[in-house]
């Protein structure tokens, strides 16, 4: 997710910057939009969805799991929007074949999910205890995939850090934990490395350290402007690189894998492109996002920008050394190519132009130590998230991007996808298969572009848990019912759409593709009138599971009274 840009002010500022660039800065001229491409995937090409366990799982207190960071986080009152926790979630712990049958329905190739590692180290600690319960079912799923000719894809940590080493260490703010995650990984590698070929060591380090250490909306809810979200990220590199080795050395050989790690890149394009300072700025916000994780994996180091204007900044503030933590040279060489394939998570785009900001003592954070400003075009759809406007040519950028910074390497879109954010139900997510439609086209030209991009992951499989969001803000393909007791699952009109660019892997001709939408939407009614019974559902499940025991055991304990008084009156 992207930053609500730090503070109140800066969505002020971003307002009036609106407001003014939209005076001086002709839209039109600057229209990205480009033609529909007709054509197919290469062969192979893997499509799938995701999803992560503190998003999914719920049963965060059962069967002998630890507590993590975001189940300490969410229950202290007024951190997530309405108090929502994920306690029960869409209840994947228990639905593992349920929802499997789902990716059949889509016929997924491969299904992304996250290991809690309190589920199955439950302080944190391998030496203190492993919980055989958690790894059973880890199993089940990983086994129940396969059986189902669905690759697991497995993130290691999509955030859920178990809450003792956050306690007792500082969490990510301690270098101690590369050590507690190597554990971690080495146990995962042991246990199911047998049968899963692909590891992302991280799921969008940036939100970790940014959202996590910086500005305290996310889990641990630190706010240590200007240096947390810096010494985060450089553990998260150690403990990536360190795990990367640990594979390479010890299980490679025999499990044949590929270990990588997922990062968020959002696109920056020039307000104006014919201005220098708005092409360096726009290129600064995509090196402070996505190339402050790939430049130091790639090539070794923190990208020269970041060097630049942080040390710079930090001077000016009187500092004796940068607030960037700097890699010794064994270190760099250490962490140099350690990713095997590169996980892209993108889901919309800014305009950015040059804004300085004085360095001040008190005042430094990581936003302002980028000089820039994000702009939006308010023309774009932002049907759900705030922050999520669909801009598919940025897609196709970043990507290109990627392709030329860093050698061409491997990748595979580990997230991509629209929220909504409904109050009342809506199965027909016409804007959702829009999204997908042109995002997915734009990775095809991409692909034409040579970029060597091998799968998909649509985000997410389901609605879930959104973070500081809570249950606002609905990702999914398909709908969970999170007021029904059972959390039944219900396809959005999206899911038939991705099903047949999936069986067509991409999008084949016109007229065909032409139909598919109309299609969509037709089935998608039924599904709604399905849910709209849900009500009537979930109150006879209540008659059966509550009010019928109650006037059982009552009609039992009556007749058993008025049989003591009709004997005792015999006697
Ligand atoms: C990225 C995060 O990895 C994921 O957990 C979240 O649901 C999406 N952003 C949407 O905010």
């Amino acid at each position: 997710m992207l930053p609500r840009c730090a503070a109140p002010v800066c969505h002020v500022l971003l307002l009036v910057l609106c407001l003014s660039a939209a005076e001086d800065f002709d839209w039109t001229k600057n229209d990205r939009s480009s033609s529909f491409y007709y054509g197919t995937f290469p062969t192979g090409f893997s499509w799938g969805a995701g999803s992560s366990a503190y998003q999914t799982e719920g049963a965060w207190d059962k069967d002998g799991k630890g507590l993590s960071i975001w189940d300490v986080f969410s229950h202290k009152k007024g951190r997530v929007l309405r108090n929502d926790t994920g306690d029960s979630s869409g209840e994947g712990y228990y639905k593992v074949k349920d929802d499997v049958s789902l990716m059949n329905e889509l016929k997924l190739n491969h299904y992304r999910f996250s290991i809690s590692w309190p589920r199955i180290i439950p302080t944190g600690i391998k030496s203190d205890h492993i919980n055989e319960k958690g790894i059973k079912y880890y199993n089940e799923l990983i086994d129940h995939l396969l059986e189902n000719k669905i690759t697991p894809i497995v993130t290691l940590y999509h955030w859920d850090l178990p809450q003792v080493l956050q306690e007792k260490y500082g969490g990510w703010q301690n270098v101690s934990i590369v050590n507690h995650f190597n554990d971690f990984a080495s146990l995962c590698f042991e246990k199911f490395g047998n049968r899963v070929k692909y590891w992302i060591t991280f799921n969008n380090p940036w939100s970790v350290a940014v959202e996590g250490y910086e500005t305290g909306e996310h889990a641990p809810g630190l706010k240590m402007r200007g240096t947390g979200a810096y010494r985060t990220a450089h553990n998260i590199i150690k403990a990536h690189a360190k795990v990367w080795h640990t594979y390479d050395t010890q299980w490679r050989g025999r499990q044949k894998g590929l270990v990588g790690i997922s990062l968020s890149g959002e696109w920056g394009e020039p307000v104006d492109i014919n201005n220098q300072k708005d092409i360096e700025a726009a290129e600064r916000y995509v090196q402070f996002y996505l190339g402050w994780f790939a430049t130091p994996i790639f090539h070794g180091d923190y990208p020269q920008v970041m060097k630049d204007y942080i040390g710079r900044k930090s001077t000016q503030q009187g500092l004796g050394s940068s607030r960037l933590p700097s890699f010794s040279s064994q270190e760099k060489s250490y962490i140099k190519g350690t990713c095997d394939f590169l996980g892209i998570g993108h889901f919309t785009t800014r305009y950015i132009t040059q804004k300085n900001y004085p360095a001040s003592r008190g005042g430094a954070s990581f936003f302002t130590d980028r000089d820039l400003a994000e702009l939006v075009d308010p023309r774009w759809p932002d049907p759900g998230s705030e922050w999520l406007y669909s801009v598919p040519w940025g897609f196709r950028r970043l990507l290109n991007f990627v392709k030329a910074q860093y050698g061409n390497p491997m990748l595979y879109v580990t997230e991509n996808g629209v929220s909504e954010k409904m109050q009342c139900t809506e199965l027909c997510d016409d804007w959702r298969i829009k999204y997908y439609r042109d995002y997915i086209n734009e990775l095809l030209k991409a692909i034409k572009d040579g970029v060597n991009v091998r799968g998909y992951t649509a985000w997410s499989l389901l609605d879930k848990f959104e973070w500081d969001e809570g249950y606002s803000e609905r990702f999914g393909l398909y709908y969970v019912d999170f007021r029904s007791k059972n959390k039944p699952r219900y396809p959005k009109a999206s899911v038939q759409y991705y099903k047949r660019i999936i069986s067509s892997n991409g999008f084949p001709n016109q007229r065909e593709v032409e139909t598919w939408k109309r299609r969509a939407t037709e089935t998608c009614s039924s599904s709604n009138q399905l849910l709209a019974a849900d009500p009537l559902t979930s109150h006879m499940e209540m008659v059966t599971e509550i009010v019928v025991p109650t006037v059982c055991t009552l009609c039992i304990l009556l007749s058993a009274v008025f049989l003591m008084f009709l004997l005792r009156r015999r006697n």
